[in-house]
């Protein structure tokens, strides 16, 4: 959105998610194709935070080992939000902090734009995301002065009846004024119900220095909504796919069933797409122009050019050439790079394999370590014998060949170009140029073989 402003963010992500009950750390569970805090993360980048900071601390070494482009710090022992923050105390300078959680994974840059707007504008020292929730129970509360200022927020575990009665909740995000947010974390004590040092302290104190403090207000609760179990990650993955599916929808892209198509919020369409209903698109994807995906299709880490169309089939990490069409029934293993107007038909497996421009494997071929020329026929049936119980070895059928129905080619064999190979035969000596190679046994018809059998 911009860079022009100095904002780091730190996001809080050393606390465990006991609640899981799982061996990943909770931020590294994943919704839509990204982890929880690669979520957050993204949202930070994308108002201009450029490397932001994460604490880290439960789980640390699988933290580091799953997220790029981030500044890390260790939070050893986790002793509060306040000491989180503490500890990425380096990186607070003479700049606007924002601070975030590693599990509120809906929180949109869009939010954070109109929110650091408004703490600009206002001048504040601290502004803190509010929301007004019917059961505010397990929050802090936000205290307000007569005016209608921020007098204090007070953690539920602290607070007595009347602020319990509060619906106004701590989000847990904030902007800072860095040098004020620096001094202010000096002062911290654990003076309280949880023996905690507490970020939400660091308001009063820079108050006390005569800064205003603001409350930003927001009247969507998924933006601030924390995970902490496997229901509520199924609850905003919900969110987060609806939310995906209508930015792609807005720019162009038909989606005939939304409840029953899945987009990673990586995958890249382009305009005048259709997907048709129970498709999965995942990671990398890229599909261009006028593709027709689905009905029940799965696309992970793949590129398909325009007018492809791929139907009940699954693309696993290859290239599909433009006007190319895939399924029904297709499975295409990872490394395929497939030409332009080809044909992959039905119950066809490819893998590992090349395969040029307007070649066709219309029916119930394998294709595996393949290098397939143009203009390539072949018939129903055909495998490409890659493996000898070892090692897999390369086949090569170069352009302009028909390879006829239930041949085998036996690699590593070449079919070198313009030749024919007569349906039924096993290829296992190299086919020179412009031959028909036919390899089966002779047809013999024993006639009056039935009525013998019978002795008639
Ligand atoms: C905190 C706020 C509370 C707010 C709530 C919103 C404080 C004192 N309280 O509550 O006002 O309503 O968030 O969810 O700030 N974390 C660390 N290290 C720690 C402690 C926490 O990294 O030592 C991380 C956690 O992993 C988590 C986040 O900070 O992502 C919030 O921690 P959590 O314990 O859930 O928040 P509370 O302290 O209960
Ligand atoms: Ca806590």
């Amino acid at each position: 959105m911009n860079n022009v402003y100095n904002i780091t963010a730190v996001i809080l992500a050393a606390g465990e998610g006991k609640r899981m009950y799982s061996k990943l750390p909770k931020v590294l569970h994943k919704l839509c194709g990204l982890s929880m805090v690669e979520h957050v993360i993204n949202s930070a980048k994308e108002i201009g935070c450029q490397e932001p900071v994460v604490v880290i601390g439960h789980g640390a070494d699988q933290v580091r080992e799953a997220i790029k482009d981030v500044k890390f710090v260790m939070q050893e022992q986790q002793l509060g939000t306040g000491h989180a923050v503490m500890q990425a105390e380096e990186y607070i300078i003479d700049n606007d902090i924002l601070v975030l959680y590693g599990d509120t994974p809906l929180v949109s840059a869009d939010k954070l734009n109109e929110m650091y707007q408004f703490h600009k504008t206002g001048d504040y020292g601290v502004t803190v995301l509010t929301a007004d929730l019917d059961n505010p129970a397990g929050y802090g509360r936000i205290v307000r002065d007569d005016m209608g200022l921020i007098d204090a927020i007070v953690e539920d575990k602290d607070a007595n009846h009347e602020i319990k009665i509060i619906k106004e909740i701590n989000s847990g995000m904030y902007f800072f004024k860095g040098v004020e947010l620096k001094k202010a974390l000096k002062k911290l004590t654990n003076n309280n119900a949880q023996g905690e040092y507490y970020l939400t302290d660091a308001l009063q104190i820079i108050k006390a220095e005569g800064f205003g403090i603001a409350a930003f207000k927001t009247n969507d609760p998924a933006e601030i909504m924390g995970v902490n179990n496997r229901l509520q990650l199924s609850e905003a993955t919900e969110i987060m796919r609806s939310r995906i599916l209508r930015e792609h929808m807005l720019a162009g892209v038909t989606i005939i069933d939304a409840k029953n198509t899945y987009i990673d919020k990586t995958v890249k369409i382009s305009r005048d797409v259709t997907i048709l209903p129970g498709c999965i698109l995942e990671g990398r994807t890229v599909i261009e122009e006028d593709c027709i995906i689905g009905p029940n299709t799965r696309i992970k880490d793949s590129l398909l050019d325009k007018c492809v169309n791929a139907q009940n089939s699954i693309i696993l990490d290859s290239k599909i050439g433009e006007a190319t069409t895939v399924g029904p029934f297709a499975y295409l293993r990872p490394g395929n790079v497939i030409g332009k107007h080809a044909k992959i038909g039905d119950f066809v497996e490819m893998k590992n394999s090349i395969f040029g421009d307007n070649s066709k494997a219309s029916h119930l071929t394998y294709v595996g370590d393949a290098e397939v020329g143009k203009n390539v026929n072949l018939g129903c049936g055909v495998v490409f014998v890659n493996y000898d119980g070892k090692k897999k070895h390369k086949a090569i059928v170069e352009d302009n060949c028909f390879v006829g129905c239930n041949v085998n080619l036996v690699a590593p064999v070449t079919v070198k170009k313009d030749s024919y190979v007569a349906a039924g035969t096993t290829v296992t000596k190299d086919v020179p140029e412009g031959s028909l190679s036919i390899g089966r046994v002779r047809q013999e018809n024993k006639e009056g073989w039935v009525d013998k059998l019978n002795n008639i």
